[in-house]
């Protein structure tokens, strides 16, 4: 085991794309979902994804990081069928742990313009989908193919939501959910570097910059400039801190450095650089910004396949993201 991670970081560098990240436990969803599914149903179907993305995040910035936010948390809970985006009472959208989650209304707008062109053809999870893909390449991340075939569900209840994972895990726990959705230790650690851009409610933090589990004291795994610089920016829960300290505009490997150099700003962040199971990828893609890059790409579309619903019988095409049809 210990030899096979010392040769990891090299493994990783010569096959990037699908050596290490097949994953036997889940169905295989590309079996089902498919590259052309709306090439002759919606043609522009990414045009007008793209036009709409585009145009919100040039109003606003800060949505792109939060739309590849939504989407993760749309996947965490059963799977990529947009229940997150259900605003009925008692929905996950409506729970307590989805009051950060942005950018529901670039969504609606998307799906508005698109039922337009193609009424009652493009799924709700799809649009989702390809909207996070438009907001990585638009703050500069890869580009992937997008596999589309997705229907949306009928469920959505706010206690399942307590699942997403909110930056007191360990390592462990985040593995096996990352395991529960067909995901490797690889994909966590790649994953993660989407934190490479946006920025958290200071609330929480707090616990870390003041009272670490209970000491009294801050998180002893914190570089202690950056912890006067977070005790500075955070002392109102409601505002915001840089997920990634140094280039939180920009999608690139910086942040795997910034762990090393203990500004991770959640603990989840921070422990990865910790871990047996994760420290040798952090260093891998710390020293290899194209290493990031491609397996990123490889990994969201492997977060876009979980537990998809797929043919006739499962789920629907909703007319109107915010609720199931009648
Ligand atoms: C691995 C475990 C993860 C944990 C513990 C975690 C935790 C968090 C937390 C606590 C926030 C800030 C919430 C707030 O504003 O209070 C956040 C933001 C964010 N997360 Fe994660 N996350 C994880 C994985 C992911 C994954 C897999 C993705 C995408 C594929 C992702 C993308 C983002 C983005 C882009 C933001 C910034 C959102 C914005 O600026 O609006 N995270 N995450
Ligand atoms: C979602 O539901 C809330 C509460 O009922 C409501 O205030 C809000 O306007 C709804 N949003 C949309 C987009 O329908
Ligand atoms: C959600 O948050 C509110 C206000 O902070 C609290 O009163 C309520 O009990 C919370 N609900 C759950 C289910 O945790
Ligand atoms: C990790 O967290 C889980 C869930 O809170 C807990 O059951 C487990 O004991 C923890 N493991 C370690 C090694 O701390």
């Amino acid at each position: 085991m210990s030899s096979f991670l010392a040769f990891l970081p090299i493994l990783l560098l010569l096959f990037p794309l699908r050596a290490l990240s097949h994953s036997p436990k889940i169905f295989p969803a590309e079996d089902y979902l498919s590259f052309s599914y709306y090439a002759e149903r919606c043609p522009n179907l990414e045009a007008i994804v793209n036009k709409k993305v585009d145009a919100w995040i040039n109003k606003d910035y800060t949505l792109a990081a939060s739309l590849i936010r939504l989407h993760f948390h749309d996947c965490v809970v059963r799977g990529c069928d947009a229940s997150i985006l259900l605003n009925h009472t008692g929905s996950e959208r409506n729970a307590n742990v989805s009051k950060t989650l942005r950018g529901f209304q670039v969504i609606d707008d998307i799906k508005a313009e698109v039922e337009k062109e193609c009424p009652n053809t493009v799924s709700c999870a799809d649009i989702l989908t390809t909207a996070a893909r438009d907001a990585t390449i638009k703050v500069g991340g890869p580009f992937w193919e997008v596999l589309f075939g997705r229907r949306d569900g009928l469920v959505s209840i706010a206690k399942e939501a307590d699942v997403a994972p909110t930056g007191h895990e360990n390592i462990t726990s985040l593995i096996e959910l990352f395991q529960s959705m067909g995901l490797n230790p690889l994909d966590l650690v790649i994953l993660s570097g989407s934190h490479t851009i946006g920025r958290s409610t200071c609330g929480a933090i707090h616990y870390r910059i003041y009272n670490f589990n209970g000491t009294g004291k801050p998180d002893p795994t914190i570089d202690p400039k950056y912890l006067n610089f977070l005790r500075r920016k955070c002392r109102w829960a409601s505002e915001y801190a840089e997920l990634d300290a140094t280039t939180p505009r920009i999608f690139d490997s910086i942040y795997y450095t910034n762990l090393q150099k203990k500004m991770g700003l959640f603990s989840t962040d921070q422990l990865l650089d910790s871990d047996p199971r994760t420290t040798p990828l952090v260093s891998a893609l710390a020293t290899q910004p194209m290493l990031f890059y491609q397996q990123f790409a490889v990994s969201m579309v492997k977060l876009g396949n979980t537990k998809v619903l797929t043919g006739k019988n499962e789920g629907e095409i909703r007319t109107n993201c915010n609720f199931v049809n009648h």
